[in-house]
């Protein structure tokens, strides 16, 4: 799978690429590439935005320059995928990162400020998403919170088998994970159920399954 990243700040990206599950699958099962949109621009002096028509607060990210920058990546051939990342858009949840984990390639915008010119999301996208109802100060966050579900679901991410039974998933019917315990088994009188030391994997599993249901009800 690759991923595109559209930014003005392309050095936040530094840290996280550095981290599993991310660190483990880039330049194999996962290619990230990172776009500046000053490198692109069609404007003076390495200008990106404008001030909003109407008048207000804040600066606008221009239709012009995202056009640019994604002729100058792609030509005519787009991604299937062109997404834009506003808290306007689609909410992000887990049935939505399986779906964008199955393309071969997607492209991720992200804006600062005032955040896109309108044209940009109607014309130039095919999603809008949002990682919550919620306004964050700028698209790199939210990129990364996108590629890091999206890492997860690559084949070799994680250790086998740990990432199909967590919340979320379809083996757990969409709902929440049961709860985990290590050692030690007993701490200020807070026991571990016994079902889990009993070394019964039938009757662990049924336990497990009925933990998960009560949650996922609450
Ligand atoms: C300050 S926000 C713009 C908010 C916009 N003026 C509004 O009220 O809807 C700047 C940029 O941060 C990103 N952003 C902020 N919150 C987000 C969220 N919840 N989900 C996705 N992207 C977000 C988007 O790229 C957005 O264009």
């Amino acid at each position: 799978m690759r991923l595109d990243v559209f930014t003005q700040v392309p050095h936040a990206f530094g840290w996280m690429t550095e981290q599993k599950p991310l660190a483990t699958v880039l330049g194999t099962e996962l290619e990230l590439r990172l776009f500046n949109y000053r490198d692109t621009t069609p404007l003076r002096a390495g200008q990106v935005d404008d001030s909003p028509y109407g008048g207000g607060a804040g600066m606008v990210l221009r239709v012009d320059v995202v056009a640019a920058a994604l002729d100058a990546a792609y030509g005519d051939d787009r991604p299937a995928r062109v997404i834009a990342l506003t808290p306007q858009g689609r909410q992000l949840d887990q049935a939505l990162v399986e779906e964008l984990a199955a393309e071969p390639s997607i492209a991720v915008l992200s804006s600062r400020f005032e955040g896109f010119d309108a044209r940009i999301v109607d014309n130039l996208c095919t999603d809008a998403i949002s990682i919550g109802p919620y306004v964050l100060s700028g698209g790199e966050l939210p990129s990364m919170v996108l590629l890091d579900a999206l890492a997860r679901r690559v084949p070799g991410a994680l250790t086998d088998g740990s990432g199909e039974h967590e919340s979320f998933s379809l083996a757990l019917d969409r709902g929440l994970e049961y709860p985990h315990y290590t050692r030690p088994a007993e701490y200020r009188g807070w026991s571990v159920p016994t079902v889990l030391l009993s070394g019964d994997h039938g009757k662990i599993e049924r336990w497990r399954s009925e933990q998960s249901r009560v949650r996922s009800i609450r």
